[in-house]
């Protein structure tokens, strides 16, 4: 990773800091610096916002809650380390019911953080980008918009704004139960893999 991608994503993480867009999430703090992976990475994955018990806490997304850990998992079976990815969210910040619990973020909060996710995206410029779960995928339509529906496309190679997309689904413990299991989760992962090998030459 070269010097000037590194200076750049630290002004990126700066000002993802001190944004105000969002009136609900004003008082949250962006989930978004050298904690989120390589900058360099194998892999660029979209999940959905940061987790009240996860990276709203550790500042690392997909670390301290049951996401993180079916997550590891998910990458451990393809042999994919932390170290050679990097990991953001459709939304920075952690949005919050009014009693505290994580909330799906809202359309307009996704667009308002689709900018720094384009950025994020033109700075690494990664070839593969994997979504995991439909809000991740709805937010690249803000960036360069698409068709493509988690049910149909699921572990498909797919062209997406000059790069690979691959969509998966989101690895919370409440898709796991009622939506896709983590043994289908694994199978999807197992395309991921073998994108990885086709497109980049690369075994993992
Ligand atoms: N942790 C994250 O960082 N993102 C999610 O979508 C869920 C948990």
């Amino acid at each position: 990773m070269s010097d000037v991608v590194k200076k750049d994503f630290l002004l990126l993480c700066k000002e993802a800091e001190s944004c105000v867009k969002c009136p609900k999430l004003a008082e949250k703090k962006a989930v978004l610096s050298l904690l989120n992976g390589s900058l360099s990475p194998v892999v660029f994955f979209i999940a959905e916002a940061p987790g009240r018990k996860g990276a709203d806490r550790t500042r690392r997304p997909f670390y301290g809650d049951q996401s993180g850990d079916n997550f590891q998992l998910l990458i451990d079976s393809i042999g994919l380390k932390r170290e050679e990815i990097f990991i953001t969210n459709a939304v920075l910040c952690s949005p919050r019911s009014e009693s505290g619990a994580n909330r799906k973020p809202s359309k307009s909060e996704i667009k308002n953080c689709s900018e720094f996710l384009k950025r994020q995206i033109e700075l690494m410029n990664p070839k593969i980008i994997a979504t995991l779960g439909s809000t991740a995928l709805e937010a690249l339509k803000y960036i360069e918009n698409h068709e493509f529906t988690l049910k149909t496309h699921v572990g498909k190679i797919l062209d997406w704004n000059g790069r690979k997309l691959i969509p998966l689904y989101h690895p919370s413990p409440q898709v796991v139960i009622s939506v896709r299991s983590l043994e289908k989760q694994m199978e999807d992962f197992m395309k991921l893999r073998r994108a990885i090998e086709v497109i980049l030459k690369r075994a993992l």
